[in-house]
């Protein structure tokens, strides 16, 4: 038995917290939150997601021999880049949305692009800043200037260093670079590495030890490869998802390297780990800098987001600094386009005056913690809860008068678990309800594209969920500048958009995805 006096002062304030609150609320508690549905995101996750987008940075030897990937043969005297400046690079990253930027600090050829203790081949060996520069270190400095995070890529895969071959001696060597990254610059968000080997050499890279290590030296960094363990590759290098996309997935189903194109596309719903996807595209054809390639337009840019933020993942868009060391003008000048499309479109939700209401609310009508108008609050730290023993769930919208629209976005509160698994959007038109769209997963974010349709009512339906599903957020915008959407009662689309721009690299890639560009222009 407890002493009641050891309890006595806890005892007598919840004592005096419970008179507080059935004074104040009349006779009933509030209602707890619902309970959240594993598998659930870490903190890190969490902060990834929301950041929505990332800066790929491809720099380094190939930049000035205008290759892909370089031998690991050319000199270090090839990289001399006149005028570079990390800050520009960080300061069009924040300008253009991006909450990151990730640096190849190793590509294949193995160059470091800081000065590692363990080779010469790096930029001390090179003429810029006569040998005594870092660009880790500036890009580091600028992305804190500018508030953005940092991450980086090292490249498992070493085309120079002879002690790639020898299993113990490379991990080992390996692992000393990673160290110096993740010791040396701060926080460090984000470590990006693919699986890439060369055919002509025997090697075991050990994984599940770089993951503990990585994880040791920065507890908030996010892990990007095939299998995760923080975030997986989507299996495509065109930036788009599955329109089904999960974020949950089974990792000991994924080796890296040989990943399975639905999984990694569409995610399960079964799965009992929290591995969100990121979509990986270039603003140009390959990689790393070339005269002769131009960036994409804005436009295809605002359909890439469309299918990867739109669906559930994040995007991390590459834009290589040219060999002056700066990020060229003409991808400048589509990153602003591509910035003032999406605010164009989206910094005004047209239903922000709309009376929501729903088929149920957690805690009766009255609880405003859960109520259906929260869902008109951006972010999704509030949300509707409905009643937990229906299961018609549904949130009307009336927008007080006729509007015309394009474009709906959803989001779940994904620090309770990803729940819905089937959905419908109907319009009331002619006194009839007309279904405009349906679909699957949400998720963080859901991006839906329909015809223009003009209406004052509306109605969310959510058929199928994995437990009483909760929105967080509806936005009604007009787009009108996407020419092509995604037929609303079509999956077949998404595939084959995906496929169209990679069609042939694509088996290739499954094994040793970072072949991509070479092996196509190659063909
Ligand atoms: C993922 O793991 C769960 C739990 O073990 C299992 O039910 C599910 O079938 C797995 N999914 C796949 C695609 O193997
Ligand atoms: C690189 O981009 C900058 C603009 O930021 C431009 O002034 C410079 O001429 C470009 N360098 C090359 C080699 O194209
Ligand atoms: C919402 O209502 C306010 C005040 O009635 C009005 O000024 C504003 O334009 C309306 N916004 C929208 C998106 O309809
Ligand atoms: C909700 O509040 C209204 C007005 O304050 C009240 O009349 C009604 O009885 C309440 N309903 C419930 C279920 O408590
Ligand atoms: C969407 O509706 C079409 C036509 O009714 C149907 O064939 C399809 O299965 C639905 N898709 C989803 C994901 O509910
Ligand atoms: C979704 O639910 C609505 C309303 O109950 C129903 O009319 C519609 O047929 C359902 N859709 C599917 C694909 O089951």
């Amino acid at each position: 038995m407890t002493p009641i006096h050891s309890r006595n002062p806890s005892f007598l304030l919840s004592l005096l917290c419970l008179i507080d609150v059935c004074v104040s609320l009349g006779s009933s508690h509030p209602t707890p939150p619902p309970l959240p549905i594993a598998p659930l995101p870490s903190a890190a996750q969490l902060r990834w997601q929301l950041g929505e987008m990332a800066l790929f940075l491809h720099f380094g030897p190939n930049t000035f021999t205008d290759s892909e990937w370089g031998s690991g043969y050319a000199p270090p005297s090839v990289f001399r880049p006149s005028s570079l400046d990390a800050r520009q690079w960080a300061r069009t990253a924040a300008a253009g949305g991006f909450a990151r930027v990730v640096l190849t600090a190793k590509h294949h050829d193995g160059f470091c692009l800081w000065p590692s203790a363990y080779t010469d081949y790096s930029v001390r060996s090179s003429p810029w800043r006569a040998g005594r520069g870092d660009v880790v270190a500036e890009l580091a400095a600028a992305a804190r200037e500018y508030g953005i995070g940092l991450g980086v890529y090292l490249s498992p895969w070493d085309r120079h260093d002879p002690s790639y071959g020898s299993t113990v001696k490379y991990n080992e060597y390996y692992l000393g670079q990673m160290t110096e990254l993740l010791t040396n610059y701060g926080d460090i968000q984000e470590v990006w590495l693919d699986g890439a080997k060369g055919d002509d050499k025997e090697m075991e890279y050990h994984f599940d030890c770089w993951f503990q290590l990585i994880h040791q030296l920065q507890p908030g960094v996010m892990i990007f490869s095939d299998a995760g363990p923080d975030t997986r590759w989507i299996g495509d290098e065109a930036g788009v998802a599955g329109s089904t996309c999960w974020s949950l997935f089974n990792r000991s189903s994924v080796t890296i390297g040989h990943i399975d194109e639905q999984s990694s596309r569409h995610g399960d719903p079964h799965g009992i780990d929290w591995v969100p996807a990121e979509c990986d595209v270039s603003i140009r054809q390959g990689w790393f800098w070339h005269s002769s390639e131009h960036p994409k337009s804005a436009l295809e840019l605002l359909d890439i987001y469309y299918k990867s933020v739109g669906r559930n993942c994040l995007l991390i868009l590459n834009v290589p600094p040219n060999s002056s060391g700066l990020i060229s003008d003409e991808d400048l000048q589509v990153l602003r386009e591509f910035s003032a499309l999406r605010i164009t479109i989206f910094s005004h939700n047209v239903a922000w005056n709309a009376t929501v209401t729903a088929s149920s609310v957690r805690g009766g009508d009255n609880e405003t913690r859960f109520s259906p108008s929260n869902v008109l609050q951006k972010g999704i730290s509030s949300y509707w809860a409905p009643d937990e023993s229906e299961s018609d769930w549904a949130i009307f919208l009336d927008l007080g008068q006729l509007i015309s629209f394009n474009v709906l976005q959803i989001q779940e509160p994904i620090q309770m678990g990803q729940r819905i698994i089937e959905f419908q959007v109907d319009i009331l038109a002619s006194g009839e309800w007309k279904t405009i769209a349906n679909g699957t997963t949400i998720g963080y974010k859901r991006l839906l594209r329909f015809p223009m349709v003009e209406t004052q009512f509306l109605r969310f339906i959510i058929n199928k969920s994995r437990a009483s599903p909760l929105i967080s957020y509806i936005g009604i915008h007009a787009d009108p500048f996407s020419t092509v959407y995604a037929d609303p009662f079509s999956t077949v689309y998404d595939s084959v958009t995906a496929r169209s721009s990679s069609t042939k690299r694509f088996s290739f890639r499954q094994r040793n995805k970072r072949f991509g560009y070479a092996l196509g222009s190659a063909i």
